[in-house]
């Protein structure tokens, strides 16, 4: 096989069965592609992963192209019902080539679990006596998973806080776990439950809840890039700064500014099997863990002029376990992406974060994102009003030429032809 790219140029052009085939030229994943679409979700599977199974539901799987990333090319899967997310994605990526692309690290996988001690009065000699007794709580925790260990994951610290409650003081004992590729929701978990009650017995208090926190600050992903004036535009570096200063001051605009942020990450964090809420929820905590709430993304101008992104968000991610292994679609998309570790995927989920707000800041700050939405909008309108295939194109086209994009006016234009 030639050297895998991400830049397939005119992809979105293409047929259906034209991209699969553009995709097996440009991975290494032939039977991967081969069984994309039939690889669906079966009824029985669907039935193991949930309760009172009725059946399966449907999303569009869009690729997004162009990304460098630490001088890697990835094609990238993503999963939404959204239209111009993927475009955007591959657009904003194929900007940054030109400056190298994305640079992206991660922590190590360190996912924390809660452990709620009350009715103590003696909070903080409580905290000593589970410090004290630390190697060994710690030795216990790792022997509840003996392959995550095995795997080089397990735990590698214990600390407390004290809080002050409505019910007086609480002892909140932190573990910190190495959960390596899994995302480890069940391991730390476990491991939280098995050590209450020696908790219960050292501190002399009750313990209540014990379960992982979303708020995953010690599993973070960071990426940056450059995206050059020459190629955007001295004025989309201007507004890009200024969308920014907006979203850090004003939370009306933060919000929007982290949604169209995660449009592209839980797009990609679906793709993989992976749990859509624990992401969003780290994120959004993540963003507000320095007091008020904040962008996720920082937008400054370097000495030269260009325009420099960067980001840090919480990445609870696995590339085993759960669905991302039992899932086949899951599957497909994590052989198509090509991540080795669950780090690797954090590093995606990064660098696709800060693409996608790229992307979403310089529409906003130039034409809108009306422009681009409606293409596509349209086209579902269409679809919504009874369009045959053969002519979508030319009904969402008229309704754009004639500016109304309305089921109403779709289905004049279908009577009409
Ligand atoms: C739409 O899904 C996302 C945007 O609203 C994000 C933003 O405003 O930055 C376009």
């Amino acid at each position: 096989m030639d050297e895998k790219t991400s830049r397939l140029e005119g992809f979105h052009k293409k047929s259906l069965d034209e991209r699969l085939e553009l995709l097996k030229k440009n991975s290494e994943i032939d039977e991967a592609v081969d069984h994309l679409v039939e690889r669906g979700l079966s009824n029985e599977k669907a039935d193991q992963m949930i309760e009172n199974v009725i059946g399966t539901y449907e999303l569009p799987v869009g690729l997004a192209t162009n990304f460098l990333i630490n001088d890697e090319d990835y094609l990238i899967p993503m999963v939404i019902e959204e239209s111009s997310v993927v475009a955007a994605a591959s657009y904003g990526a194929k900007l940054a080539r030109e400056s190298g692309g994305f640079k992206a690290t991660t922590t190590e996988p360190v996912m924390i679990s809660q452990i709620q001690v009350t009715g103590l009065s003696d909070a903080h000699a409580a905290k000593m006596k589970v410090m004290e007794n630390k190697q060994e709580l710690m030795d216990y925790a790792d022997e509840q998973d003996p392959v995550l260990v095995e795997h080089g994951g397990g735990v590698r610290d214990i600390r407390c806080r004290v809080l002050n409650s409505e019910f007086g003081k609480y002892l909140i004992v932190h573990l910190l776990v190495d959960c390596r590729d899994a995302m480890g929701a069940n391991a730390v978990n476990t491991m939280a439950e098995a050590l209450a009650p020696r908790i219960e017995r050292l501190t002399g208090g009750n313990v209540y809840l014990r379960i992982l926190s979303n708020l995953a600050d010690h599993r973070l992903a960071r990426a940056r890039a450059v995206w050059h004036k020459e190629e955007i535009g001295k004025d989309t570096v201007e507004g890009v700064v200024q969308a920014y200063e907006f979203a850090r001051v004003d939370p009306y605009r933060c919000a929007t500014h982290n949604k169209g942020i995660m449009n592209g990450v839980t797009a990609v964090v679906s793709a993989t099997g992976n749990d859509t809420r624990a992401v969003e929820a780290g994120a959004h905590s993540y963003a507000a863990s320095g007091g008020g709430y904040s962008p996720l993304t920082t937008w400054e101008k370097t000495a030269e002029g260009h325009l420099v992104g960067s980001i840090e968000i919480p990445v609870p991610v696995g590339i085993i376990g759960g669905a991302t292994s039992s899932h086949p679609g899951a599957q497909a998309n994590l052989e198509i992406l090509g991540v080795d570790s669950a780090s690797e995927l954090g590093e995606v989920l990064a660098s696709v974060g800060l693409c996608q707000n790229f992307a979403a800041l310089r529409a906003l700050a130039s034409e809108g994102i009306q422009k681009g939405h409606m293409k596509l909008h349209a086209k579902n309108v269409a679809i919504q009003a009874g369009a045959e295939e053969e002519i979508v194109d030319e009904v969402a086209k008229r309704m754009i030429d004639e500016g109304k994009v309305r089921v109403d006016k779709a289905e004049e234009i279908i009577k009409e032809l």
